[in-house]
C-alpha cells in the first residue's frame, strides 16, 4: 500500500505508542506530579550529559554527511547547557560524581554505533532527542522550575536561546524529514530507530528508579 502520509507524520503516528511509554514511565510521572525529589531530577540531568556528549560528538563527525546536515543546527547544542546545570547542581566536582547508567551506556555506544554506520540512524536518534526537548521539554522544565523553585539555573537545558519558535522550528525539521531521500524500506527502518531510542529512554527511566529504590533501601 502507498504510503500517504508525509514521512514526518507517518513516523508521530508509528511512534506515539513509544513516546506514550517513555512520557508515563513512573520515574517520570512522578517528577511530573511532585512525588519526585532534587535529586532525582539531577540525577536524571547527569544522564543527559553522557546523551548528549555522544550525540553532539558523532554530530560533529557527521556534520558533512548529505543526509545528516540538513538536520544539524548550532541552536539545538545542548551540552554546554547540561554542563552548567550540573555544575550549578553539583558543584564544581560535578564531573567526578557523575557515572552513565547501564541503560545510558548502551544508549551511548547504539548512538555512537549508528552514528558510524548509518546516517537515517544517526537521525533517528537526533530526532527523538531534540524534537521532544523542543515539545514536552518546555512542559518539563516549567514544571521543574515550580516544583524545586530554578530560575534558569538548573534548567538551561530546556532553555533553547537561539531559537523563538519552537514550533516553527519543529516545523522545518519535520519538512527535512520529509524531503530526506528515503524509500519506503528505509523510512521504515529509521522508525525502527525512533522506537529503539524511545524504548532507550523508557529503560532509562527504569534504571532511574531502581537506583532511587536501591539508595533508599
Ligand atoms: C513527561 C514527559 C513528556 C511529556 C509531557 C511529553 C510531551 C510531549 C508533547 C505534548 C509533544 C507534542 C508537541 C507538539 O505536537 O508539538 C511531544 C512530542 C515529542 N516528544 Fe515528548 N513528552 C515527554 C517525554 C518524552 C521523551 C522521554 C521523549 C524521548 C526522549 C520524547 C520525545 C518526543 C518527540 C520526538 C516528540 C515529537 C513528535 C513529533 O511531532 O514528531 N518525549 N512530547
Amino acid at each position: 500500500m502507498p504510503n500517504l502520509l508525509p514521512f514526518s507524520q507517518e513516523l508521530r503516528a508509528r511512534t506515539s505508542r513509544g513516546h506514550a511509554e517513555s512520557e508515563g514511565a513512573d520515574f517520570m510521572g512522578d517528577l511530573m506530579t511532585g512525588k519526585g525529589t532534587r535529586e532525582d531530577y539531577i540525577a536524571l540531568v547527569a544522564q543527559h550529559y553522557f546523551i548528549y556528549e555522544a550525540i553532539e560528538d558523532t554530530a560533529e563527525r557527521r556534520k558533512n554527511d548529505p543526509i545528516v546536515a540538513p538536520f544539524l543546527s548550532d541552536k539545538l547544542t545542548r551540552l554546554p547547557a547540561i554542563e552548567a546545570d550540573l555544575r550549578f547542581l553539583l558543584g564544581e566536582n560535578w564531573r567526578e560524581s557523575i557515572s552513565p547508567l547501564p541503560t545510558t551506556a548502551s544508549y551511548v555506544a547504539r548512538i555512537r554505533e549508528v552514528a558510524a554506520t548509518w546516517p537515517g540512524g544517526f537521525v533517528a536518534h537526533h530526532y527523538t532527542r531534540y524534537l521532544g526537548d523542543l515539545s514536552g521539554g518546555q512542559v518539563i522544565r516549567t514544571i521543574m522550575q515550580r516544583q524545586f523553585g530554578f530560575d534558569t539555573n538548573g534548567v538551561g537545558f530546556y532553555l533553547f536561546g537561539d531559537i523563538a519558535k519552537p514550533r516553527e522550528f519543529k516545523d522545518t525539521y519535520r519538512e527535512r524529514l520529509d524531503a530526506a531521500p528515503w524509500d519506503d524500506a528505509e523510512r521504515s527502518r529509521v522508525i525502527d530507530e525512533v522506537l529503539v531510542a524511545y524504548r532507550f529512554n523508557t529503560d532509562l527511566f527504569r534504571d532511574l528508579a531502581e537506583t532511587k529504590a536501591s539508595s533508599v533501601a
